[in-house]
């Protein structure tokens, strides 16, 4: 048996988002999601599981991480500890290539990075199927993440059935994420206690039925590298998962003063004819989508917003992988 291997993981960000879970315990989301992985925002991740330790360790860029942020990581190794039948305690070393707190979810690169790390680590044999419900048990997103070029998030009742498939090889289609940083603040309801309110929202029902048919249209727009047609019905997704955190009891409005400005300017920027267009997560920052060979020019118009306070530019990258 191996004990040591190190991962690594790009985060996403999701065309078609989910936001509500039905089983919050499992991670069991409420609706599909489909994603593309992002190259730059990377997550390493080594794990050491030593008989000599008497407790979990975390460390994530270079400070050790105590209470509920370490619990949820030592909760996770539980998972495929369980499966390998080792009761070992682990060194988790984890280094993130983005800033915390510049819109990226680290939870997603930071769990497919674990669960490839601590499996390899443990010598499972898991397919990448299972490698993603692993995952996903981590952080919702993560399933997605163990996937490169763009992945959907398939939702069920049970574990073993909730879990990411990939849609398209990132060689299918290179899109650009530049993200606009309008605030560095931490947010003050992250994604897991945001999903627990979905229900809450009287427009969640709305967004349910809305999701069904946009999976199927932003699938196809991924295959036929249709930007038009991903990029309008990315944005009707993004505004309708804005639209219920933000009519959630209590309510959820993620949206500075620097965000509008942003989803304006992306919209002005269109009118002159750039295939540029917005998405949101769980904050404030807004993920202006395009393709390549605009990107240059929309990077340059981002950093020019005074509202916008730095930006990372992300491609289209590969899935989780065992690097040592
Ligand atoms: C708005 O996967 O971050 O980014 O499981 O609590 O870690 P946890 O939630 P998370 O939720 C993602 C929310 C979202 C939409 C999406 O990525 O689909």
């Amino acid at each position: 048996m191996r004990y040591q291997a190190t991962a690594q993981a790009g985060s996403n960000i999701a065309f078609i988002k989910y936001w509500g879970n039905v089983d919050d315990a499992l991670r069991l989301p409420l609706t599909h999601s489909l994603s593309m992985t992002l190259d730059t925002a990377i997550t390493t991740t080594t794990v050491t599981f030593d008989p000599a330790l008497t407790a979990d360790i975390f460390v994530m860029n270079g400070e050790p991480i105590l209470g509920e942020a370490l619990e949820r990581v030592s909760r996770h190794l539980d998972h495929l500890r369980g499966l390998a039948g080792v009761s070992w305690r682990a060194k988790v070393v984890s280094v993130n290539a983005f800033p915390t707190g510049s819109g990226i979810a680290s939870s997603a690169s930071g769990f497919a990075a674990l669960t490839v790390a601590a499996a390899a680590a443990l010598d499972l044999d898991l397919t990448r199927r299972e490698l993603s419900a692993y995952a996903r048990l981590g952080s919702g997103s993560a399933a997605r993440s163990i996937f490169g070029g763009y992945a959907e998030l398939v939702t069920g009742a049970r574990h073993e059935d909730a879990y990411a498939v990939q849609v398209e090889p990132p060689e299918h289609w290179l899109l650009v994420d530049v993200v606009a940083i309008v605030s560095k603040h931490p947010k003050k309801v992250g994604s897991t206690g945001g999903h627990k309110l979905a229900h809450t929202s009287p427009l969640n029902s709305a967004r349910l039925a809305h999701v069904q048919t946009a999976i199927a249209r932003a699938r196809t727009a991924i295959h036929t590298r249709d930007i038009e047609m991903l990029g309008h019905i990315m944005e009707l997704d993004a505004l309708t998962m804005h639209a219920v955190m933000m009519t959630s009891s209590p309510s959820l409005l993620y949206w500075e003063p620097g965000t509008l400005t942003v989803m304006h300017a992306v919209r002005q920027w269109r009118e002159e004819g750039i295939p540029v267009y917005f998405t949101i997560d769980a904050g404030p920052n807004v993920h202006v989508i395009t393709l390549p060979e605009y990107a240059d020019d929309v990077a340059e118009r981002v950093r020019a917003l005074p509202a916008v306070q730095d930006l990372l530019i992300c491609r289209t990258g590969p899935g989780a992988r065992v690097v040592q």
